[in-house]
């Protein structure tokens, strides 16, 4: 199971990335606005920033802000020459779908995002994304059981052998994690707190504590 981290921050991506925990980064235009960053430019020369912090088995998402097909097109296929390790993230829209149908005949890999259906999942692969992002802690947010739709999705694929790798995005807890990793989908995207959730567990501390006491009682 494929850890991605959900930042455009580097100081995050360098911390996960020292620990051996990152598969990759996915970035959204939310993402990419809390950094200090202010033109096209400058988010060009980041997105090859975090590029450099990946190794050549690692991938970052990067999604286009165009909405119409043929600006998607040409933001996708501007970004994909940035580095080979970037993905085209794009949303879930007809001319979304359409442009991933176009990135993949070119062999220009994508992510769509925004999937909140098991329809959208099935558009999604059917277009021959490499990745379907659907969004967890949103549906969530709204007493829609985002899990499940996880759970169906991967039925879904797993029925058509469909080569689309499900990549859980909006995860808010590490229970989400753990969940993903049951129903045994590809990845997930998660911000780095919830990743260091992950290592917390009291009985590991109180025990450590002890270990160390007990040791330094008798050895100096
Ligand atoms: O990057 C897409 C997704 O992971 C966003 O998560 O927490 O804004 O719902 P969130």
């Amino acid at each position: 199971m494929k850890f991605f981290l959900d930042t455009a921050n580097l100081e995050e991506i360098k911390k996960i990335k020292s620990i051996g925990m990152m598969n990759g980064v996915t970035t959204n235009p939310s993402l990419i606005a809390k950094e200090n960053i202010f033109n096209k430019n400058e988010i060009d020369a980041h997105y090859i920033s975090i590029c450099k912090l990946l190794n050549n088995e690692e991938n970052l998402s990067a999604e286009v802000i165009s909405t119409e097909y043929e600006d998607i097109i040409n933001e996708g296929i501007k970004l994909s020459l940035l580095s080979p390790k970037i993905v085209i993230k794009v949303p879930m829209t007809i001319n979304g779908i359409k442009s991933i149908k176009f990135f993949s005949k070119k062999k220009i890999r994508t992510n769509c995002t925004l999937v909140f259906s098991l329809g959208q999942a099935i558009l999604v692969a059917k277009s021959g994304a490499d990745y379907v992002s659907p969004f967890l802690g949103r549906l969530d947010d709204l007493s829609f059981n985002g899990l499940q739709l996880i759970k169906e999705i991967k039925e879904i694929y797993d029925n058509f052998k469909f080569k689309t790798k499900i990549l859980a995005a909006s995860i808010r807890n590490p229970i989400h994690i753990i969940e993903c990793a049951k129903i045994g989908i590809d990845a997930i995207t998660t911000p780095i707190n919830v990743i260091y959730s992950l290592f917390n567990h009291p009985m590991t501390n109180i025990g450590l504590d002890k270990f160390l006491k007990d040791y330094r009682k008798k050895i100096k």
